[in-house]
């Protein structure tokens, strides 16, 4: 069973990647092999909208995300975590999601070589944690659409500074307990 964790903060070791690294934890816990990548240190182009993959699946950028490509391809479960910019996933992230368009034939059918559970992770400095619920609503039907199997998301609100979720022991236990829950 392999896990991978991606993860879109230009902020290192900030709280976003803390709760990724936690559903890591919780699926390493009981066996899982699994990978970080943190995008912003990647070298990670955005799309050009040439629609080269349409029909052959391969992009033409040639740069770090053909390694991101491999390990989704490879992975049983994806863990994608992303703060809020601007009441969106940041930039970062965004890229990313273009890029997944690979993996999108002509006819919407999937390339994906097999079930991809996704768990989606958010960190936002909005108290309330229902503010972007219409929003992440949205995302788990976008990443439905695509042929991912959302088992679920994890969203800590009240963030500002990078260690903010320390303070929130039970989101970060409730992230170990669907990573956990990937491997069960
Ligand atoms: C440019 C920028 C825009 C942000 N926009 C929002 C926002 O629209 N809503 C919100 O609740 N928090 C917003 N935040 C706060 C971050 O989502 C929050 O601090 C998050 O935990 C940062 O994650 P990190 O520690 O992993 O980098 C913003 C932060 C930055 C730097």
């Amino acid at each position: 069973m392999k896990v991978i964790g991606i993860e879109g903060s230009p902020r290192e070791d900030g709280n976003t990647e803390k709760l990724v690294r936690a559903i890591l934890a919780g699926a390493a816990q009981k066996g899982a092999d699994t990978r970080f990548y943190k995008i912003s240190k990647m070298n990670i182009s955005p799309c050009r909208g040439c629609i080269g993959c349409r029909e052959s699946g391969i992009c033409v950028i040639q740069d770090e995300m053909t390694i991101l490509y491999d390990e989704i391809q490879a992975s049983d479960a994806i863990v994608l975590g992303s703060p809020i910019y601007m009441w969106q996933v940041t930039a970062q992230t965004k890229m990313l999601m273009d890029r997944l368009v690979v993996f999108v034939k002509p006819d919407f059918s999937s390339r994906l070589n097999g079930k991809k559970d996704l768990v989606l992770a958010f960190t936002q400095g909005n108290p309330d944690p229902q503010s972007f619920k219409f929003y992440f609503d949205y995302l788990e039907k976008l990443f439905s659409f695509m042929y991912y199997d959302v088992r679920g998301r994890v969203v800590a609100h009240g963030m500002r500074k990078k260690d903010d979720i320390l303070d929130q022991k039970e989101v970060l236990e409730r992230a170990r307990e669907i990573g956990k829950s990937l491997v069960a």
